[in-house]
This record gives structure tokens, C-alpha cells and sequence, in this order.
């Protein structure tokens, strides 16, 4: 019945869990969720982001884990036979697309991650510390930053072409609690810095002047993209889960334990923004801005920033091989080549797109641009803000609406004791509120109508 040949399943609840956190955890909690922050007018961001989660990004989550492991199937079919017509095979496909543009993006700046464990070395070894300087020289260059992209993802290709090793399941499971340590050194010191207050208050004092329908899009938009979400790597996921895990619980507890990381990582480099005098609204190179200058002020300081961006590095590998594995997957089933073939053909294709992305954040290239923005932001603006939401949409109606409702309770509820009230909020949810509320966000936020 599966239509994975070389994926098994999770064994365990534990595996199941931080499988998924693995996919979710990545450059969106220490890099998108901050700088988004920054630029959307913090706590007025922070508060349409947490509503997010919880009014359609959980419900959604759920949704996937409960399509995939009742199709037993990856995105492209699960949807087809769970929709009951070939139409909604979209819903994988488009998921291809997204997935070629996040990674466009995605191994750019992964690619800047690695090079500043380098850098950060080097920077000790001659006893300076990183500037902004650095961080605009690496991201405004030509050369440096695509060999950094075109070595992240050879490695991923190795990864993902060999299959995915026991050996980098179980590194990230020991390194990703090494990184929340870390987060929480951070967090202590930026805390304690003079003036960090602001900060706090920038992240959570009420400022709802600030919302707007822009603010609410990307909020959403964040939401799926932390969670994976609207591309059918969930359902994927979803397919490998054991009937024995409970879904609610699982996915409940992965969108608490990624937003809580986004969480404390904004606690780390907002203070510190307000201690030093930084603009907070950097964009993208925030983290490589803030972090040195966090750590340049402890004992060590050169070791905790190499080790940082080491760890979130490791970060950025396992939500890549989730990333590539979506049409490495779909290549290598459909078109029945070998996984290193199709790994190969899909890091082509992210490659190509890729060289316009890192390009375009160069002002040696002010051509690169549509519409108004880089091709680095359109790609982000697209997959986030317009594919993954369509795809949350045509989700929530699969699930909501085609499926019936004693077969989607079923699957939610499966060998373990119901709690009927609660699985039945939460299909309302996904009858209602989900597909409701990312329509008008959508639509709103694209001007096509004014609330
Ligand atoms: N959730 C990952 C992050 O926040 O870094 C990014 C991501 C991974 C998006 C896998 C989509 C996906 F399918």
C-alpha cells in the first residue's frame, strides 16, 4: 500500500516527534523569525504570529499527519485518493514548486550560516570580532557566497542521496538540545545587558496600531512555514507516523516546542538590538549582526560564536533534507530513477534559482529584481505568503469537507481513548475557521480585498 520504497516508518512516539520538530526547527526560528519581527513592528508581529499557530497552523498540522497516515502515501497521491479526484494532486505538485523556491533562498543563507563558523574562527584566531562589515561583504559578494551555496547543498545531495543515516537522526536529536542551551546563554546575556528591557517590551508590550494587513500575511505566512506546512511535507511525515501515536498531543506539543525556540531566540537578539543601539529592522543579515556582537562581550566569546552557528548549521541540514526530499521522493517514484539521480536533478533545479536569489542580495546587482523586490525576498514572498497558504486552503477543504467527518475523527482518535470534545473543536477548525481566516489574511494582504 505505501508508495515509499525507501522510507520506513517512525518506530517509536519519541521518533515520531522529533522527526517532525526536525523538519520544523531550522533557519525559521533564529533568522526568519526574528528579522520578521523586526521589520513587522515586533509585539504587534509576535501576537498575529502566535494566533497563527494557533488557529490554523496547528489545526492544519493535524490535518497532514491525518491524511498522510490514513492514505499511507506520499503528497502527490495522498491528495488524489484523499480528495477523491486526480484535481487535487495540485496540492503535492504545487508543493514541488514551493519547495524548489524555499530551497533557492534557504541554501543562500544556510551558505552564509556555514561560512560564518569559518569566519568566526578566523575573526578569534586574529582577535577581532565580526561586524556588519563582514556580514555585507559575504552577502554582498559574488563568488564567496554561491561556493557556499553550492557546497550546502552538494552535502545535502550526499545526505539525501545516500538516504537519510541513522548517523544524522541521531546527530541532530543529541545537537538540537545542545542548541537551545546555547539559545539560552544567549538569552541570559543579551538579558542582562544594559537597556535590554526595550527589547522585551518590543516583543510583547501590546501594539496593536501596528497590525495591518501586510503584518497579518507574513505572520501566516511564517506560520506555514515554520510548521512545513501547505507543501505536503507533513503529510509525508504523516504517512511514516505509527498508528500508535496520538496526533493531537504530537503535533500539539511540535508547535509549542518550535515556538518557543523562535521565542528565545527573539529574546537573545532583540535586548541586545535595544543594548547596543541596532536598528531592529536589519532584514535578513540581523542574526549575522547580532550574534558576534552578543557574544563578543563573554569570556570565550569566539567559541560560543563559532559554536552557534555550528549548531545552527546542523539546524539547517535536517530542515533541508526535508526540503529536498520532496522532490527527490516524487522523482524518484514517479520517474523511477535512482534517489542520487533524482537528489541531483532537484539540487539542479534549486541551484539555478538559487544563483538569481544570492545574486540579487548584491548591490552589485540591482537588476535582479521584480515586481519591486529581490529575487531572494519574491522567491521568500511567493512560496511563504502565497503557495503554502493556497495549499493551507485546498488542505483544510480536503480534510474538512471531502474526507468525512467520522473518517477524519477516526484517524485522529485512533487507539487511544477520544476525547470527543476537543477532536471535534478541532474539526470544526478545520472546517471553518482555518480556510475562512487564510482567505481573508490572503486576500487582504495582496490587496485584492480591504477589511
Ligand atoms: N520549517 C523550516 C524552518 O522553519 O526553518 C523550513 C521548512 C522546512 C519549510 C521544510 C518547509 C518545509 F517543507
Amino acid at each position: 500500500m505505501s508508495h515509499t520504497t525507501s522510507r520506513d516508518m517512525f518506530r517509536s512516539g519519541i521518533g515520531a516527534f522529533a522527526a517532525t520538530l526536525g523538519s520544523a526547527i531550522g533557519l525559521g526560528n533564529i533568522w526568519k523569525f526574528p528579522f520578521l519581527t523586526g521589520m513587522n513592528g515586533g509585539s504587534a508581529f509576535v501576537f498575529a504570529y502566535l494566533l497563527s499557530v494557533l488557529l490554523v497552523g496547528l489545526p492544519i498540522l493535524v490535518t497532514e499527519h491525518v491524511i498522510g497516515r490514513r492514505m499511507r502515501m506520499n503528497a502527490v497521491p495522498a491528495y488524489a485518493a484523499a480528495g477523491r479526484a486526480r484535481i487535487w494532486s495540485t496540492i503535492g505538485y504545487a508543493g514541488l514548486i514551493a519547495a524548489v523556491l524555499i530551497m533557492a533562498f534557504y541554501t543562500d543563507i544556510a551558505g552564509w550560516v556555514f561560512a560564518y563558523v569559518f569566519k568566526s574562527l578566523n575573526a578569534a584566531a586574529s582577535g577581532r570580532v565580526l561586524g556588519p562589515e563582514d556580514f555585507q561583504a559575504l552577502a554582498g559578494g559574488t563568488l564567496e557566497p554561491l561556493a557556499w551555496q553550492t557546497m550546502v547543498l552538494v552535502l545535502v545531495v550526499i545526505i539525501v542521496g545516500a538516504g537519510v543515516s541513522r548517523g544524522i537522526e541521531r546527530a541532530t536529536k543529541t545537537l538540537m538540545p545542545l542548541l537551545l542551551v546555547l539559545l539560552l546563554v544567549c538569552d541570559i546575556r543579551a538579558l542582562t545587558l544594559p537597556n535590554s528591557y526595550a527589547g522585551v517590551q518590543f516583543l510583547f508590550a501590546p501594539n496593536p496600531g501596528r497590525l495591518s494587513p501586510a503584518v497579518l500575511l507574513s505572520a501566516l505566512g511564517l506560520a506555514f512555514f515554520k510548521l512545513s506546512l501547505g507543501m505536503g511535507t507533513m503529510t509525508t511525515y504523516g504517512s511514516y507516523l505509527p498508528d500508535s501515536t496520538k496526533i493531537l498531543p504530537n503535533a500539539t506539543r511540535v508547535a509549542l516546542a518550535d515556538t518557543l525556540v523562535s521565542l528565545l531566540a527573539g529574546l537573545a537578539i532583540f535586548p541586545a538590538v535595544f543594548s547596543f543601539g541596532v536598528e531592529p529592522n536589519a532584514g535578513p543579515g540581523l542574526l549575522f549582526i547580532t550574534i558576534p556582537l552578543i557574544f563578543s562581550r563573554l569570556p570565550l566569546g569566539w567559541l560560543f560564536t563559532a559554536m552557534f552557528f555550528i549548531l545552527a548549521a546542523i539546524a539547517t541540514i535536517g530542515a533541508m533534507v526535508s526540503l529536498i526530499e520532496v522532490p527527490t521522493a516524487f522523482l524518484a517514484e514517479k520517474g523511477g530513477m535512482s534517489r542520487f539521480k533524482a537528489a541531483v536533478l532537484s539540487a539542479a533545479a534549486m541551484l539555478v534559482l538559487g544563483v538569481f536569489a544570492t545574486l540579487s542580495m548584491s548591490p552589485r546587482y540591482p537588476g535582479l529584481k521584480l515586481f519591486g523586490l529581490s529575487m531572494f525576498d519574491l522567491f521568500d514572498f511567493i512560496s511563504s505568503n502565497i503557495l503554502l497558504p493556497l495549499g493551507g486552503i485546498a488542505i483544510a477543504v480536503v480534510g474538512g469537507w471531502i474526507l468525512s467527518r467520522d473518517q477524519y475523527l477516526g484517524e485522529l482518535g485512533k487507539n487511544y481513548l477520544r476525547q470527543p470534545g476537543t477532536h471535534a473543536a478541532l474539526h470544526a477548525m478545520v472546517r471553518w475557521v482555518a480556510p475562512v481566516l487564510i482567505t481573508l489574511i490572503l486576500l487582504n494582504g495582496l490587496g485584492v480585498i480591504r477589511l
